[in-house]
């Protein structure tokens, strides 16, 4: 994918450790033989934040642009473009619910509203106990089963309000359903 859409700068000088340098170089290195020598920088992006907290800090994202020989101002451009995708630390759980058309007509401003409420946070924030983040989210791709949200890999679909205390119960004790 072309880099481009600079916002602002990442990569400020914070020194990583020695693991960190050999956990990215090895990251960069076996993604570039799984796309046959080319990258594909939202792969790599998503180790990075299942690795990171589900964030992408700036010193990991100027080390990660010197591994694929492009600025960290370039990479930064790419992070920022996808909502899905966060400079900002994060819970163990990031909850995208999509609040586009169809799921908005559907119920999704009633579920963002119970979320707020089991969660006692608004969008954008994480709960106290670091378990959840709370996010809106464009289209999920899912919505012939709207309203719909996303915990992290899991998507989640016809939802009522009542659904919402089961899927965080499960999801705190680990689980995906
Ligand atoms: S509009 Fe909500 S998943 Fe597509």
């Amino acid at each position: 994918m072309e880099l481009d859409n600079v916002t602002r700068p990442v990569g400020q000088a914070q020194p990583l450790s020695d693991e960190d340098r050999r956990f990215l170089r090895e990251l960069v290195e076996t993604n570039r033989i799984e796309h046959h020598g080319r990258l594909s920088y939202m792969d790599i992006m998503f180790d990075l934040e299942h690795r990171y907290g589900n964030s992408l800090p700036g010193p990991v994202l100027g080390e990660v642009a010197r591994l694929v020989g492009t600025s960290p101002a370039q990479l930064n451009g790419f992070v920022t473009f996808y909502t899905m995708l966060s400079t900002a630390p994060r819970g163990k759980h990031v909850v995208r619910v999509c609040t586009s058309g169809p799921c908005h007509v559907s119920g999704a401003p009633a579920i963002l509203s119970s979320l707020r409420q089991l969660l006692g946070v608004g969008i954008g924030e994480t709960t106290p106990d670091g378990e959840f983040t709370l996010e809106g989210s464009s289209c999920l791709g899912i919505c012939g089963v709207s309203p719909a949200l996303m915990i992290d890999d899991d998507a989640y679909g016809n939802l009522t309000p009542e659904d919402l205390p089961r899927i965080l119960d499960t999801k705190r004790a680990g689980g995906a359903q």
